[in-house]
């Protein structure tokens, strides 16, 4: 299953940092790959810190690292700078996927229409997306997109404290574009352990609420579903 991250034109919203949460709690009991496609290298600084070249824009093959978190082994695709031959990337992508029960791919937020159309053949491969978007109108709308037929599940995350009311609305509003869209949607609670995330601080279940935790086991179920 190859996932991609999405967040319309906001950057922010918790792509990266739920893209690793995810990963490392699939990779509990998955062979699970993490993908830095983002050109900020926000994958890799959150695993590494600082994380030496090869990076997957210059060199996939030899951009992959491996992580143990005790019992857990997680590969990562490490990077920094733009994807200048996506398509050569997308293609070693698809391969390493058909050995992985779950590959996660961390886009850059697409700002503009060149940054779309350089990230296309990542997006086109996956089978599903995972779009991030906070409670607020300019979140969602940046947003919420349909990908075709592809599979499309929603975090609505709060990577600071939004008012339960807020939520609350905002959630209404997930729902029923989901309804019409044939998505599904999880609404992940803020969560200070996942912002003080990084090396130091990886093993991030350790640290979460029981609330945060059922939120992402429950996206990877949505993403990982037959239909
Ligand atoms: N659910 C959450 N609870 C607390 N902090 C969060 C949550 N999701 C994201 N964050 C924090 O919000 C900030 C932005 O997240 P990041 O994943 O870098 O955004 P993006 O990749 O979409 O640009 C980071 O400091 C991250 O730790
Ligand atoms: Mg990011």
């Amino acid at each position: 299953m190859l996932v991609a991250t999405f967040s319309g034109s906001k950057g922010g919203t918790g792509k990266t940092a739920l893209a690793v949460s995810l990963s490392i709690m699939a990779s509990g009991s998955l062979r699970s790959l993490l993908v830095d496609a983002s050109a900020e290298g926000g994958v890799t600084a959150y695993v590494f810190g600082d994380a030496p070249g090869p990076y997957l824009s210059e060199d996939p093959e030899g951009s992959l690292r491996s992580v143990s978190l005790g019992d857990i082994r997680l590969t990562v695709a490490v990077n920094r700078g733009p994807l200048l031959w996506p398509e050569r990337v997308a293609a070693k992508v698809r391969e390493w996927a058909e050995s992985h029960a779950l590959t996660i791919v961390d886009l850059p937020a697409l700002t503009d229409v060149d940054a779309v159309e350089r990230y296309m053949p990542l997006l086109e491969l996956t089978d599903a997306v995972l779009i991030v978007a906070e409670p607020n109108p300019a979140s969602l709308e940046a947003s919420l997109y349909r990908f075709g037929e592809k599979r499309v599940v929603v975090a609505l995350n709060q990577p600071r404290p939004y008012p339960k009311s807020l939520v609350d609305h905002y959630a209404r509003v997930v729902a029923s574009w989901c309804r019409s869209a044939g998505a599904e949607y999880v609404v992940v609670p803020y969560e200070p352990a996942v912002s003080r995330m990084g090396p130091g601080l990886l093993r991030v279940f350790d640290f979460t609420s029981s609330e945060f935790d059922a939120a992402v086991a429950k996206l990877i179920h949505l993403l990982l579903r037959k239909r």
